[in-house]
């Protein structure tokens, strides 16, 4: 079934919240609390080990009915159902959109083009853990007879992000195995990598579902012939695997057939760390951590399917983002963990997230006129605390934000965790409450404050508050709810993209600069400099000559 297509603006439901914000676009939330006692009980979702408060934003439940209507008339429950069957939902590229059946569960069945693709998945799943069993307990050995000590990941994008995010986060759970990330074409990053390895106990794990990625193929001959200076031809069927689609490039490169872990065209770059490019997590945690990590994903993916709209996290959290960016006219969004160990959770969700939405052209080929795709951007608290948060509280944005925090730490330092969790509810509070001139003038009378000073001072110590957050507890950072957790956001992902009318699975706009960047590159290489615009021309000749 192909997906419906219809102007959001032109719902019956957007009208009404349009109507409904000039109501609510002065409320105050800590007024809606002293109003109704049962406002967080009607404002939370409890979910497994998760914890969803929702209640501090600017919405009464009324709010939620209308954002729930506009889900129903833009036919998300039709789109949901259509998007976990496999039909072919990326219509600009012609295929289905399933990371969902990598972790499905091996009695599920799922069709592509008729054939249920369950079987061949768990296939890759049991190359994938015999393999990582083979390093981990050294049945596989470097050229040399060494056992494995280090594993490079080459790839970018959805072929790095992903693993790069859950191999920091799950620290913890972590093997013996050091393991590094190469992506960016620039050659510094990767001489920084290639200095701290020993080839002899080095594998090589090149990521690409095209295996014609400029950054990953230029970094793998670099290593490639760093490797050789000291191995045999012969012995990179030992050192390097590939995961890829593209069986004959990767041939191509010289690695062993055998050493290919098969992905497919059905699985976007941005949500494919569920398929063989989670190798690496793999390799970094054990094959039964990285199993959990797929188990938790398909309980959220369970949630998010059978859940009322009003009770489904995932649909909960677009509907909010959709209420302040297209009503508020918010432009983007903070993420906050309170675990230093999500540190790379943003970038990770800003792919996902902005090359998913960050489309300006509707499913009917017509441009958009209003807003799409929210800037993702955060880091963990508490030091984000000591960053950006004067903004969040007193700048002149309204930037809504997700709270990430868990009831138990990992080392069981309590002391230190009551301090960080101290911070995650003070924020949150201090956020929607601020703080009124009254309460700055009590302050200042405490302090015994000469009145023409305190006057002065007065404007720039008071908060105004009334700014939104979600607040995520979750009871601990485990593979399993981090796969909840990363599914949760792939679902309000795809929410999104379902009522902004706008196809999120494909990702045209970063092909130009790829284009463009391949003629400037045979400009350099000729030096010469060919027709550009005045500033390009200029620039480049500048770099030419001083090179
Ligand atoms: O930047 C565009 C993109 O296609 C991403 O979607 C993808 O994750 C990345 O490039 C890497 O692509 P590949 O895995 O094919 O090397």
């Amino acid at each position: 079934m192909a997906l419906q297509t219809n102007n959001p603006t032109t719902t019956q439901s957007w009208s009404k919240l349009q109507e409904h914000y000039q109501q609510m676009k002065n409320s105050s939330i800590q007024e809606m609390f002293a109003a109704d006692n049962t406002r967080v009980d009607k404002l939370n979702i409890q979910w497994n080990d998760f914890l969803v408060d929702y209640s501090k934003n600017i919405i009464t439940p009324e709010t939620m009915t209308l954002l729930v209507d506009l889900a129903n008339e833009m036919g998300l429950k039709a789109a949901i159902n259509d998007y976990f069957e496999g039909a072919l939902i990326n219509k600009t590229e012609g295929r289905a959109v399933l990371h969902t059946a990598l972790r499905a569960k091996d009695s599920a069945v799922v069709n592509v083009n008729g054939e249920n693709v369950i079987p061949e998945i768990y296939e890759v799943r049991n190359k994938i853990k015999n393999f990582t069993n083979e390093i981990e307990n050294g049945a596989r050995k470097g050229y040399t007879g060494k056992v494995f000590t280090d594993v490079v990941n080459i790839g970018i994008g959805g072929s790095d992000l992903g693993p790069a995010m859950a191999v920091e986060a799950l620290q913890y759970y972590k093997n013996n195995l050091s393991v590094h990330f190469v992506s960016n074409v620039d050659g510094d990053h990767v001489n920084e990598i290639i200095k701290k390895l020993n080839p002899e106990t080095t594998l090589f794990v090149i990521v690409s579902k095209t295996f014609t990625t400029q950054e990953t193929l230029t970094n793998s001959e670099t290593i490639k012939k760093w490797f050789l200076e000291s191995a045999s031809q012969d012995d990179i069927a030992k050192h390097f695997v590939a995961v890829s689609t593209n069986i004959e490039k990767v041939s191509a490169f010289g690695i062993d057939p055998e050493n290919v872990f098969p992905m497919w065209d059905w699985v976007g770059g941005r949500f494919s760390l569920w398929s063989a490019v989670g190798l690496t997590i793999s390799l970094a945690v054990g094959y039964d951590n990285f199993d959990q990590l797929l188990a938790g994903a398909n309980e959220m993916d369970e949630h998010f399917k059978s859940a009322e709209f009003d009770d489904n996290i995932p649909v909960i959290l677009a509907l909010l983002s959709i209420w302040y960016n297209n009503f508020f006219g918010a432009e983007s969004e903070a993420l906050i963990p309170y675990t230093q160990y999500l540190q790379k959770l943003a970038p990770y969700l800003q792919q996902g997230t902005m090359e998913s939405n960050g489309k300006y052209v509707g499913r009917d080929g017509e441009k958009v006129n209003y807003q799409t795709g929210t800037i993702i951007w955060g880091e963990p608290g508490t030091n984000s605390q000591h960053a950006f948060f004067q903004l969040i509280h007193q700048g002149t944005k309204l930037i809504p934000c997700d709270f990430i925090g868990y009831v138990k730490p990992l080392y069981g330092d309590k002391e230190h965790h009551d301090k960080l969790m101290s911070n995650f509810f003070a924020q949150t509070e201090a956020l929607m409450q601020g703080k009124s001139q009254q309460q700055v003038q009590a302050e200042f009378d405490k302090q015994g404050l000469e009145k023409s000073e305190a006057a002065s001072l007065l404007p720039f110590k008071v908060f105004e508050g009334n700014k939104p957050t979600n607040t995520l507890l979750i009871d601990k950072l485990t593979p399993k709810s981090l796969g909840s957790l990363i599914a949760l956001y792939e679902h309000k992902i795809f929410v999104q993209g379902i009522i902004w009318n706008i196809f999120s699975f494909d990702q045209w706009g970063v092909e130009l600069g790829k284009q463009l960047a391949n003629k400037v590159l045979a400009e350099i290489n000729e030096n010469k400099v060919a027709t550009h615009d005045a500033s390009t021309s200029f620039l480049l000749n500048y770099y030419l000559k001083n090179k």
